[in-house]
């Protein structure tokens, strides 16, 4: 038996020598290991060897098929990474190439002015408002103080759905809806989408992002409005700037102003950016008109409210000195990717 047993052994390592695929592995496999194989033979015939002997015998069988065994799956582990490598070379990657650089996602710039401006507005105890984008005339307009045929409206060139349904013109239809759900002290920051039949150039858009802050309590007077929106604009620009107010008009506060800062861009001496005025108009404010209040269900003799209202493209054209509106929304990535913050 001893002799059979060499010479499966030989021939083992013989055929194993011509095993070049995980399939003749297989086969190899099954045929010294299988049902029919071998090693099985010998287990059989173990019966009719001598029971002196059959000890020693037992061990040869053993050590033939632990032999056979650890042979085959040292070849596995070679032919494996033989067809890995094959592989590679077949999809033709460069194990040796560098990694690639993983792409970091950032804020599109507006994003990035909308939370820098809310998490100032924030730390003053102002809260988030939305509301939305579709809305009647009433909550755009009339409980806004413009009745209807009034002339202000013309100024916001209004897409109209039918008579009564529009694309909001502003985000101070977030005004109303508020103070009607909510009793006073109000502290709201009313943000989103505006829209306005405007011909698109680099310079206008017919959307737009607006940021309104709205302050309803108990004796707010204009120097607290004048006090939060000072505060609120050496927040967002980081420095001490000149601030001017200047009188001006909109339905829904009395009395009402237009903000200009000084020119970040030439500081005051004038350039292209501010019409060598050495001004940038950033914003529309006033005390909430009484009519407003009353409309919203609060009493006008015991409260009083200021808001002002600012475009987030404006301000982000301005500190950025980005020189097309049209940028905001085409998404070009390489646009998008020149701003990691405000
Ligand atoms: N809603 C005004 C606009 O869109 C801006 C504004 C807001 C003005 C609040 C005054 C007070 O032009």
């Amino acid at each position: 038996m001893q002799q059979s047993i060499d010479q499966t052994r030989q021939q083992f390592l013989h055929d194993i020598e011509k095993v070049h695929t995980s399939t003749d592995l297989e086969e190899l496999k099954v045929k010294f290991l299988g049902r029919k194989g071998p090693i099985q033979d010998f287990m059989k015939q173990l019966k009719t060897v001598e029971s002196d002997q059959r000890r020693v015998a037992g061990k040869l069988i053993n050590d033939l098929k632990v032999f056979i065994t650890d042979q085959c799956a040292e070849k596995e582990s070679r032919l494996i990474s033989h067809e890995e490598n094959l592989q590679l070379e077949s999809e033709g990657i460069d194990i040796t190439l560098p990694g690639r650089k993983k792409f970091i996602g950032r804020k599109h710039p507006l994003t990035a002015a909308m939370d820098q401006m809310v998490d100032i507005l924030m730390g003053m105890g102002f809260s988030v408002q939305t509301g939305p984008d579709i809305d009647t005339d009433y909550y755009n307009f009339q409980v806004l103080n413009f009745p209807p045929e009034h002339p202000a409206r013309d100024m916001h060139d209004t897409f109209y759905i039918s008579p009564h349904v529009l694309l909001r013109t502003h985000t101070s239809n977030i005004q109303a809806r508020v103070m009607e759900q909510h009793k006073p002290p109000i502290r709201i920051i009313a943000l989103g989408k505006s829209y306005r039949n405007e011909t698109i150039t680099a310079r206008s858009h017919v959307f737009f992002h607006q940021l309104e802050a709205v302050y309803i309590d108990k004796n707010a007077t204009f120097a607290d409005l004048l006090a939060t929106l000072n505060e609120f604009l050496e927040k967002l620009f980081n420095k001490k700037i000149e601030i001017r107010y200047r009188p001006s008009y909109f339905p829904f506060v009395e009395p009402g102003m237009e903000v200009d800062i000084s020119c970040l861009v030439c500081e005051g001496k004038g350039c292209s950016m501010c019409k060598h005025s050495g001004w940038l108009e950033i914003a529309g404010a006033g005390m909430i008109h009484p009519e407003v209040l009353k409309q919203g269900g609060i009493d006008s003799e015991s409260f009083s409210g200021f808001a002002w209202g600012m475009g987030l493209e404006r301000l982000v054209i301005i500190l950025k000195k980005v020189q097309d509106i049209r940028l905001f929304s085409e998404n070009d990535i390489r646009f998008l990717n020149q701003f990691t913050s405000l």
